[in-house]
C-alpha cells in the first residue's frame, strides 16, 4: 500500500502525519506555538522558525512511532505560500529525509491541502468552488476538475482570517481571535453598526471594517460607555460572513457549480458554517471536519496523493516560495 509521509510548517503550527493511499490517517501529529505567539498578539516570524527547529524532529519522529521509513512510497512537505523561515524548516526536514532514505519528493501548495483534506468526508465532484477563507488567505478558487485553478476572487487587502485576529486584538479578547470571536458572538446579537463592504466583482476588503471597529472600539472608551463584548463580535461577524457569502451567492448565479466547500482555518467558524448550511441548498456542500480547518500535515498528505497521482515531484533543489499563486503551482 502506498504511504506519504507529509510535513506542514508554513505559519505557527508543526506538523508531521503518515497517510495511504485510501486516505487513511496513520498519524497525524500537530504542535501549536500559538501560546507563544499570544504574547506578542500576533505570530512572530523569527520566533516560529527557531519553533520549528526545535520542534520539526520531534513531530516526525513521533509521527513515525511504530513505522518505518520503508513503508513510505514519497515524502511530502509544504512549499509555499507562508512565512519563508517557516517554510524552510519544513524543506529542509523533508529533502533530508527524501535524500536520505532515497524517496521521490512532493511540494505541496497549502492552500491545495487546505482544499482537498475535504475528500476525507465527501467525493469532489466539478466544477467545484471552494471558499478558502484562512489567516493569510481570502479566496474563491473554481475548478473545472482536480488540477486546474482559477482564482475568481481574492481580499484587496487583509485576509478574513487576519482581520478576526485584528479586531479582536483592538477589543482586547485576546490570541487568535478567530475562536474567541465565535465564541463571544454566539452569545450576542448584531445591536453594533457596522459598514458593509463595498467591493466590485468577486473581490473581498476587511480592512475598511477592522478600522471601522477601531473607530467604534475607540468612541466607546472616550464615552467610558462599557463594551458588550458578545454583541461586538456578532456585530462584527455578521458583517464579514455577510460579505463572504454575498461574493459566493455571485459567483453561484454566474459560474455553473456542482459542489461547494469551505476551506482553511475560519472554515472552523460555528456562524460560517451555519452560514453556508442555509443557504447553499441547490449545490453539494462539504464544510471540512474541524480540527482539518486549521493547518495540519494531514491536509498536505491528501494533497500529495494528487500529485503522486498525476507524477508531480520535485527536486532536491526546489526552492520554497512565500507567495506561490494555486493557479501556476
Ligand atoms: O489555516 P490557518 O490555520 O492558517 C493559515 O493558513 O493562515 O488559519 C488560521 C486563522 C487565524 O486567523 C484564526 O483566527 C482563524 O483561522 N480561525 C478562526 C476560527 N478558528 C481559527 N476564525 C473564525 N472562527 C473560528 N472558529
Ligand atoms: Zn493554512
Amino acid at each position: 500500500m502506498q504511504k506519504i509521509l507529509a510535513i506542514e510548517s508554513s505559519c505557527d503550527e508543526t506538523a508531521c502525519a503518515l497517510i495511504n493511499e485510501k486516505l487513511e490517517i496513520e498519524t497525524s501529529v500537530v504542535t501549536s506555538q500559538i501560546d507563544v505567539h499570544a504574547r506578542f498578539g500576533g505570530v512572530i516570524p523569527e520566533v516560529a522558525s527557531r519553533m520549528h527547529v526545535e520542534q520539526i524532529s520531534v513531530i516526525i519522529k513521533e509521527a513515525l512511532k511504530g513505522h518505518s521509513m520503508d513503508e513510505v512510497t514519497a515524502v511530502a512537505y509544504t512549499i509555499g505560500p507562508g512565512l519563508i523561515g517557516s517554510l524552510h524548516i519544513g524543506a529542509i526536514a523533508a529533502k533530508s529525509l527524501a535524500y536520505f532514505y532515497q524517496k521521490p519528493l512532493i511540494g505541496v501548495h497549502h492552500l491545495k491541502g487546505h482544499i482537498f483534506v475535504n475528500e476525507l468526508v465527501d467525493k469532489l465532484e466539478y466544477p467545484l468552488l471552494a471558499l478558502v477563507v484562512s489567516g493569510g488567505h481570502t479566496e474563491l478558487v473554481y475548478m473545472e476538475d482536480d488540477q486546474h485553478f482559477k482564482i475568481l476572487g481574492t481580499t484587496l487587502d487583509d485576509a478574513i482570517g487576519e482581520a478576526f485576529d485584528k479586531v479582536a486584538r483592538i477589543m482586547d479578547f485576546g490570541y487568535p481571535g478567530g475562536p474567541i470571536i465565535d465564541r463571544l458572538a454566539k452569545e450576542g446579537q448584531a445591536s453594533y453598526k457596522l459598514p458593509h463592504p463595498k467591493v466590485e466583482g468577486y473581490n473581498f476588503s476587511f480592512s475598511g471594517l477592522k478600522n471601522a471597529c477601531l473607530t467604534l472600539s475607540n468612541k466607546l472608551k472616550e464615552k467610558n460607555e462599557a463594551i458588550r463584548k458578545e454583541d461586538f463580535a456578532r456585530s462584527f461577524e455578521e458583517v464579514a460572513l455577510g460579505h463572504l457569502l454575498e461574493k459566493v451567492k455571485r459567483v453561484l448565479n454566474d459560474y455553473e457549480v456542482k459542489h461547494v466547500l469551505i476551506a482553511g482555518g475560519v472554515a472552523a467558524n460555528s456562524r460560517l458554517r451555519e452560514l453556508m448550511k442555509e443557504n447553499i441548498t441547490k449545490q453539494k456542500l462539504t464544510l471540512p471536519p474541524l480540527k482539518y480547518c486549521t493547518d495540519n500535515a494531514t491536509m498536505i498528505g491528501v494533497a500529495a496523493f494528487k500529485e503522486l497521482q498525476y507524477g508531480h515531484f520535485v527536486d532536491l533543489n526546489a526552492s520554497s516560495k512565500s507567495s506561490l499563486s494555486i493557479e501556476t503551482c
